[in-house]
């Protein structure tokens, strides 16, 4: 049977997580409380409106819905000073050889992100044009861990949901892989993403087959 991939971006093919950190720190920093690379992993996979209640909530703080989006906006332009700084070096390991890997197999890819920076870093790191289809903060109106952003990921890759297969690095991400009914693989620590239906800890580690041997089992 034919297979698809979807890839999350964020901790999957770049690490910008660093860059989404130095950001909001410096938003708390700003607005005067202690803001850690501990509660930064709560922000992990989740919208950027969400991540700014997320981090009020870690500083105890409620504001006007003006301030807020004045900050969303002081935050992002912070955030694009370092994104475009990012180059082809910045592609995390394993994921030049796995895209040639699916490209030799004829598995199509598409992304599937909360971003709406996605098209920018992927052109950043020259992989933009690789992607049959890209989904991203832009094209969902749920973020994850609502599937939306996958099950229209499968829209594009012409595939039904089971016949997907996504990487994610996030709790939200890999939770909604498994609400859209696709195959979850979990790229980080497989204690935190333990309701992934595989785990790496990162794309270096998977077998060589992987897709043979799950094209023969899912058969
Ligand atoms: C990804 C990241 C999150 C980020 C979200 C929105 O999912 O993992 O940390 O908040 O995208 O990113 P954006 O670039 O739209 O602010
Ligand atoms: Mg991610």
């Amino acid at each position: 049977k034919t297979i698809g991939v979807i890839f999350d971006l964020d901790g999957v093919i770049v690490d910008t997580a660093k860059y989404h950190f130095l950001a909001w720190k410096s938003l708390a920093d700003n607005l005067d409380f202690e803001f850690t690379e501990a509660h930064n992993e709560l922000l992990k996979g989740v919208s950027r409106v969400r991540s700014l209640e997320i981090l009020l909530d870690i500083g105890n703080l409620e504001l006007s819905e003006e301030k807020k989006q004045e900050y969303l906006i002081s935050k992002n332009e912070h955030y694009l000073k370092y994104i475009t700084q990012m180059g082809s070096e910045e592609i995390l390991p394993g994921v030049l050889s796995l895209l040639d890997n699916l490209d030799g197999l004829n598995i199509e890819y598409v992304l599937g992100s909360a971003s709406k920076n996605a098209p920018l870093i992927l052109k950043q790191v020259g992989l933009f044009d690789r992607f049959k289809g890209i989904v991203d903060g832009n094209s969902v109106s749920s973020a994850k861990p609502d599937p939306e952003v996958f099950l229209i990921g499968a829209q594009k890759l012409c595939l039904p949901p089971e016949n997907c297969i996504v990487f994610e690095d996030a709790i939200a991400g890999v939770e909604a892989a498994n609400r859209a009914n696709m195959t979850s693989i979990g790229i980080g620590d497989a204690e935190t993403l333990n309701e992934a239906d595989y785990n790496y800890n990162n794309l270096t580690e998977l077998p060589q087959n992987f897709f043979n041997m799950f094209l023969a089992e899912k058969v």
